[in-house]
């Protein structure tokens, strides 16, 4: 009766990977209980998920092909655009798609490339484009991660251009240039050639910098902003929802998972009441949806 706050299924995004070279299920190493899906196996997978009471997924893709120029991203007959679209075939879920060129770009990071710079206000168009693909497919949210500046604005102008005024932007704004995501890299093959990505995603030492980020994204026409990762970032994550009132998520990333995963395959943890605890606190500070890895394990729960 005195708990101030409480999780439901309509919190949790459950992340999904779609990879466009395998046939069946492949479990994620580093990623314990985690699997890249085969586009065959997407639907069904969504259906469960359904099933269990979720409401909405977020869409990584992993292509046959990369290039510099990420243009698997943008292809009509994409994997992503193919697995939103066999999703919605078959399910009511909200399907959110990750929006960014690390996965299909061959050097791995989130813009074009020149030498070793990143390309910033050439990457724009490029997801403008990505953007009204996922919209085509069916995608009810589009999810820029990519850390880009004024991408923001780039993509809302390209999906009302298209007719598709009515998608809403979830933006990755205050992303953090994390160590946290490392499984990620494994779990997405998304792992840069060289270099890292501090010329674009957060300093981890920065706070007032969130803010300006987010409410650029604001200005530029975001609906739901986001924190990533999470558990490090709470002080982040509850001044983004107090002065902005926005829509906010925040993203427990894969090295938040695996941590507890690890330490609970070593009987060090409890991990049911780890992840409970973890999506509780995200959620007491200030995070009206979490994207976690545990989002379907929370669903089994029935609670
Ligand atoms: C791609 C992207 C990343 C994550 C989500 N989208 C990796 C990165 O920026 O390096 C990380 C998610 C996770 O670690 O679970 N831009």
């Amino acid at each position: 009766m005195v708990a101030e706050t409480g999780l439901s299924c309509n919190d949790l995004v459950q992340p999904i990977f779609v990879d466009e070279r395998i046939s069946e299920p492949k479990a994620i190493d580093a990623m314990p209980g985690q699997f890249r899906l085969s586009l065959e196996s997407v639907a069904a997978e969504a259906q469960v998920l359904e099933d269990l009471g979720l409401s909405a997924v977020l869409l990584f893709g992993l292509p046959a092909q990369k290039d510099e120029m990420g243009s698997a991203a943008y292809d009509p007959q994409g994997i992503i655009q193919k697995a939103v679209a066999a999703i919605k075939e078959t399910t009511n879920l909200i399907v959110i798609t990750d929006l960014c060129l690390c996965e299909y770009t061959s050097h791995g990071h989130c813009g074009l490339v020149k030498g070793e710079k990143i390309l910033n206000d050439e990457t724009l168009p490029i997801l403008g484009e990505t953007a009204v693909s996922h919209a085509l497919a069916g995608a009810d949210i589009v999810a820029p991660s990519g850390m880009m500046d004024h991408m923001v604005q780039a993509i809302r102008t390209a999906l009302d251009l298209d007719g598709y005024t009515d998608t809403p932007i979830l933006s990755y704004s205050a992303k953090y240039a994390s160590t946290f995501y490392g499984p990620f890299r494994e779990a997405a093959e998304s792992g840069f050639a060289w270099g890292d990505r501090k010329g674009y995603q957060m300093n981890p030492a920065n706070f007032s910098e969130a803010l300006w980020e987010v409410q650029l994204d604001i200005e530029e026409g975001a609906d739901m902003v986001m924190v990533k990762p999470a558990m490090p970032y709470l002080d982040v994550l509850r001044a983004v929802k107090d002065m902005f009132a926005m829509p906010t998520a925040a993203y427990q990333v894969s090295g938040e998972y695996s941590m507890i995963a690890a330490a609970a395959a070593r009987g060090w943890l409890d991990e049911r009441a780890a992840f409970m605890e973890s999506l509780t606190c995200i959620k007491r500070a200030g995070a009206d949806m979490i994207i976690t890895y545990w989002a379907k394990e929370y669903a089994r729960l029935g609670l």
